[in-house]
């Protein structure tokens, strides 16, 4: 019995009513709309925005929204400093608190709205769990900046730190550039995270094509906000849940998506995370498998000189789809929320004349391999290369070890790293730091110092960051991982075709040194961090709580 007709709810209708329901409100089915609304960055500033025209959309097709909150964290805010420890952990404070009100509240329906990187992950996991029809609403992407007669990007940012260490910019233009890189509301410009994960949504067929390319601050994304809202209800009379959504074939759709887009590598975790939820078989090994088939055809940065606009402009994502489906490498045995086809999709794609974004499978922006996953002696659970697309090669060097990011990133800034070696930071996993921390103000003074060295940790990396760098080491150093015996002048074999990350020394001293090794102290024996490193499983299987 519904909550409008139960004779013991009516305690239940008087709040109700206290809200301004009418009994007509209370007999349409609820749809909970997710908002990941907050005031501490641009990423999501549109949120609140969105949810209410979305709230329209509900209204007009049959529905009664009821708008709730959840929290977010800005990954580019607290880039390099302790707080970016709470990045990751976030992800699972969201999928946990979207599920928790849905649980509660019992809504016939979910429209989610997401941004800022960790966001659109944690509320396709919540929405698995709950298994309710539900549509995800990407907030859209910032334009790019213009400084200096060009585009710039929260990447132009991060290396301009790099170009000041020697001397090719002055402090004076690192903060002009500030001023301009970011213009307004919306997710980091590029191909970084957050877009990598509104593009995964499309292609898991939980967003209808069209929407996530809007950039946040167009017009036609409200105008998208009041469809979403028509969609959902569209969703509940078919009964487009994420079960049925979320399958394998769609899963496969969205590491395609990644590889042919140069995506983000924090995919690899949250891909996994999500079939975990969905229960779904995916092991790390798939997504290299299926990356190493696909080509870039997306020339966004950071694979490419493009920004999201631009991306958007040419066609978007649905262009994207034109092409994978014209080389046969997307399954369409999928259901998109929207009831549409991926046929119907490519159909509807409208290429700008003379676009120079999105090219062919034939003739790529860059060759197969947007990622590659690597196994061996120092990885023996696997890690993630980036591999933005460069052709197969082995870089051989000594081991420079630092124990976290903060150390790392002082020999950086006062010039004590040399070409040739292979930079090692480690007690960044996602018990160790805890929270997997991004290292993107490492490769970013690395780019920007133009430095031929490999990077190799157990922590992430953001999705501005490129150059040669590993990430997601597994087992990770904190839970006694290879990484953690690895010592200052130790060959490093790095053979991306033959898919290794090999620690050269001997099995005897190795096991000497592991003997010998005690796990450093974390100083966090209370609060989320004490729960999150209790709970939390290894990089290669997603970084899950559960
Ligand atoms: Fe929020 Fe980049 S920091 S999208």
């Amino acid at each position: 019995m519904s909550i409008a007709t139960d004779p013991d709810r009516a305690p239940a209708r008087s709040h109700l009513y206290a809200m301004g329901w009418t009994d007509e409100d209370m007999r349409r089915p609820k749809v909970g709309i997710a908002s990941t609304w907050t005031g501490t960055m641009p990423c999501n500033l549109t949120h609140r925005e969105l949810a209410a025209h979305v709230a329209d959309g509900v209204r007009r097709a049959g529905g009664t929204p009821m708008e709730f909150n959840t929290i977010a964290v800005s990954d580019n805010l607290t880039m390099g400093t302790p707080g970016m420890r709470a990045s990751l952990v976030s992800r699972e404070v969201i999928a946990d608190s979207i599920e928790l009100m849905g649980r509660a509240h019992q809504f016939d329906a979910i429209v989610a709205i997401v941004g800022c990187d960790k966001t659109a992950p944690a509320a396709i996991m919540a929405l698995s769990r709950l298994d309710v029809p539900s549509v995800i609403l990407y907030s859209g992407s910032m334009m790019p900046g213009r400084w200096r007669d060009r585009d710039v990007t929260i990447q132009d940012m991060w290396e301009a730190l790099g170009e000041r260490s020697v001397g090719k910019l002055t402090q004076d233009d690192v903060d002009d550039l500030a001023r301009h890189a970011c213009p307004g509301a919306g997710t980091c410009a590029a191909q970084y995270t957050a877009n990598t994960m509104g593009a995964i949504c499309d292609f898991l067929g939980l967003s209808p094509f069209g929407v996530s390319d809007i950039p946040a601050v167009a017009p036609s994304k409200n105008e998208a906000a009041v469809r979403i809202g028509e969609v959902v209800m569209d969703a509940l009379a078919r009964d487009a849940r994420p079960s049925r959504v979320i399958t394998e074939a769609s899963l496969h759709n969205a590491i395609v998506s990644v590889a042919a887009m140069g995506g983000s590598t924090n995919s690899v975790l949250h891909l996994l995370a999500i079939a975990r939820e969905a229960g779904i078989a995916l092991e790390i090994d798939d997504i290299d498998r299926i990356c190493h088939q696909i080509p870039i055809v997306a020339g966004v940065k950071p694979a490419g000189p493009h920004s999201a606009a631009d991306l958007w402009r040419a066609g978007g994502t649905s262009l994207v789809v034109r092409r994978l489906l014209d080389a046969g490498l997307l399954r369409e045995d999928v259901t998109l929320v929207d009831g549409r086809t991926l046929a119907e999709v490519a159909e509807s794609a409208q290429e700008a004349p003379g676009q120079q974004v999105v090219k062919t499978v034939a003739d790529p922006v860059k060759g197969p391999g947007a990622l590659a996953v690597l196994r061996g002696s120092l990885a023996p659970d696997g890690c993630v290369l980036k591999l933005g697309g460069k052709p197969d090669f082995v870089f051989t060097g000594p081991a420079r070890v630092f124990d976290g990011e903060e150390a790392c990133f002082a020999a950086i800034q006062e010039r004590r790293i040399v070409d040739g070696e292979v930079v090692i930071v480690r007690y960044e996993g996602p018990a160790g730091g805890p929270g997997m921390r991004e290292m993107l103000s490492i490769t970013g003074a690395l780019v920007g110092q133009g430095l031929n060295v490999a990077l190799v940790t157990d922590g992430r990396f953001s999705g501005v960051s490129h150059g040669l760098v590993i990430g997601h080491v597994a087992p990770e150093a904190y839970r006694g991982g290879p990484l953690a015996l690895v010592q200052d002048g130790d060959t490093v074999v790095i053979d991306s075709a033959a898919r290794v990350l090999d620690l050269r020394v001997d099995a005897a001293e190795l096991e000497a040194r592991a003997t010998a090794w005690v796990r450093p102290d974390r100083p966090v024996e209370r609060g989320v961090f004490a729960k999150y490193v209790a709970t939390v499983g290894s990089a290669s299987d997603g970084a899950v709580t559960i």
